[in-house]
């Protein structure tokens, strides 16, 4: 395949470019399961984690993908910054890459900042880890790798995707990615937390998860981002659950093999009953375990040698 430099949106990957990235994965899986998990693949490679807003998993799981794979990590928190001296994020993204950087994983509230960042860089490549409410590529990926892990392929399930749709970038990302690997996709919420305009999204929507709930191979909770809501979109969190939660009543109506996911962090209680997420078929602590793996592909992809993308 073709060495991309920048991996911003999952669109820049296409179906032919997500597979390859699963096939990928499968052998950093393997490398992740050996006695010693690391290989020199980007031995002399420095990453960056250059993250704005807050995050446990993807933060951790691409500095642990890079060591794993022999980079070094470098790590920006801006709390620690000169950022709260007022320099601009154009000024520090010069100065982190003028240290000689390879790539940058950026995570940013603002939609469309790691464009921004890809378009000022001279030489690294840039990976979206999540800007705003708008695309999280790898997690997407992560997604689509630990539904295929358990059932194949993506051909033709049934994915219902609940909860806080409008202020998720998972949501964004996920539909796009299923949906090119053939899976129909069903959002589920209430109109206040549906975008505004549905046009181009390949997924149909439901406003009835016990209609739902029966016909789907995989159910996908969100979290409610009430750090993104400025207004009061629902009328309590206690009719949240009873309408859109996955509670354990409603867990009865799933197919006895139907995957149980989410994204993380979860708030056990309110979108996912803290039972219900611990159940054999609930996958969500495999997803976080994948998301090593598929990281470690990304970063081989973009930064590795680029004509033998073998795993050394
Ligand atoms: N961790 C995911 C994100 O950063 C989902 C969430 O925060 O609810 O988009
Ligand atoms: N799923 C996810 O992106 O988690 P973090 O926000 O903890 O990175």
């Amino acid at each position: 395949m073709t060495q991309p430099r920048h991996l911003l949106s999952i669109t820049d990957l296409g179906a032919e470019g997500i597979q390859d990235v699963m096939r990928l994965t499968d052998s950093f899986v393997e490398v992740s399961e050996r006695a010693i998990p690391k290989v020199p693949a980007l031995r002399g490679k420095t990453v960056v984690s250059l993250f704005f807003e807050d995050s446990t998993r993807t933060r951790l799981s691409f500095e642990t993908a890079a060591k794993r794979l022999s980079a070094d990590t470098m790590n920006f928190s801006v709390s620690t910054s000169s950022v709260k001296k007022g320099e601009s994020l154009r000024d520090t993204v010069e100065t982190i890459e003028a240290m000689g950087v390879d790539a940058m994983v950026v995570r940013h509230s603002g939609a469309g900042v790691p464009w921004q960042v890809a378009a000022w860089s001279r030489g690294s490549s840039v990976i979206n880890a999540g800007d705003g409410w708008h695309e999280h590529p790898t997690q997407a990926l992560l997604d689509c790798y630990t539904i295929r892990q358990q059932r194949q392929s993506l051909e033709g399930l049934r994915i219902a995707i609940v909860g806080d749709i409008r202020h998720s970038r998972v949501a964004r990302s996920d539909v796009l990615a299923f949906s090119a690997l053939g899976a129909s996709v069903t959002l589920v919420a209430p109109p206040t937390l549906l975008p505004p305009s549905l046009a181009g999204w390949p997924a149909e929507v439901s406003h009835d998860l016990d209609e739902v709930a029966p016909k789907c191979d995989v159910v996908y909770l969100l979290r409610l981002q009430r750090e993104r809501m400025q207004e009061a979109l629902l009328p309590s969190l206690r009719e949240y659950t009873a309408t859109y939660g996955l509670t354990r009543a409603r867990a009865r109506l799933l197919k006895d093999d139907a995957l149980i996911m989410h994204p993380g962090p979860v708030n056990r209680g309110v979108e996912i009953a803290a039972e219900v997420a611990d159940r054999p078929n609930s996958v969500i602590t495999r997803q976080v375990a994948n998301g090593v793996a598929v990281r470690m592909a990304v970063l081989f992809l973009l930064i590795g040698s680029g004509v033998d993308l073998a795993v050394h």
